[in-house]
């Protein structure tokens, strides 16, 4: 049974402010949303952002399909109710990190524009920095990391994204990063630069 909301009492008046938070660890809560194919190069780009922003002395938490969908969510598929449940519950979870004063890369697949809108609302305008991986499914069933366009294509796999399932063009996007135009580090520098903007303090 779900809670009724006039009997919950959030103290947030006796909660410690989020920029107090936010000036200890020296940088904007944020949520770095990529979205993209499976292959497009979400996932090697946020492990590889981590990375550096750590290195540069920033706390930070990836988010991602493979994490999520084992622990937290692993009652869901792949129907486009599950993907909706998915990306909500990623959603809160992101906000409630940023409300911490963490940087949050989130890597989805987030397949169509109600999703994005989703995350959008639940993380709200100021903390999001929105990014469209782009590759074409020909290029990911090529470059085929995990070996699953092979199973796709052999039947194993249903409700595939591009395949079976759609996967439709953004309307809006901060930043497009097309990693068939540009190579692993240009990529990177460019979502390195547009991070560094968000999660500057103060933003
Ligand atoms: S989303 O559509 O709900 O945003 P999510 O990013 O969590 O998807 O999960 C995608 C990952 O799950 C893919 O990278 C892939 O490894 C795996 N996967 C397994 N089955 C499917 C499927 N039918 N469609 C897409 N991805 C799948």
């Amino acid at each position: 049974m779900s809670a009724t909301p006039e009997h919950l009492y959030p103290t947030f008046d006796r909660m410690l402010p989020r920029v107090a938070k936010e000036s200890m660890l020296g940088q904007s809560g944020a949520v770095i949303w990529m979205y993209g194919l499976s292959g497009s190069g979400k996932s090697t780009l946020a492990n590889r952002l981590e990375r550096v922003l750590h290195d540069e002395g920033h706390l930070i938490k990836v988010l991602d399909g493979d994490n999520v969908r084992t622990g937290l969510n692993k009652n869901l598929g792949f129907s486009d109710e599950d993907r909706l449940e998915n990306i909500r519950r990623v959603s809160e979870v992101a906000k409630l990190f940023a409300d911490c004063g963490v940087v949050v890369i989130a890597s989805f697949i987030t397949p169509n524009n109600e999703l994005r809108r989703l995350a959008r609302e639940v993380v709200g305008d100021a903390d999001l920095l929105e990014v469209y991986v782009k590759a074409s499914f020909e290029t990911c069933a090529a470059r085929d990391p995990k070996g699953l366009y092979a199973k796709v294509k052999a039947g194993e796999v249903k409700q595939f994204t591009g395949r079976d399932s759609g996967f439709e063009e953004p309307d809006h996007a901060d930043l497009v990063i097309d990693t068939e135009a540009a190579n692993e580090d240009a990529c990177l520098a460019t979502l390195h630069a547009a991070a560094i903007e968000k999660i500057r303090l103060p933003r």
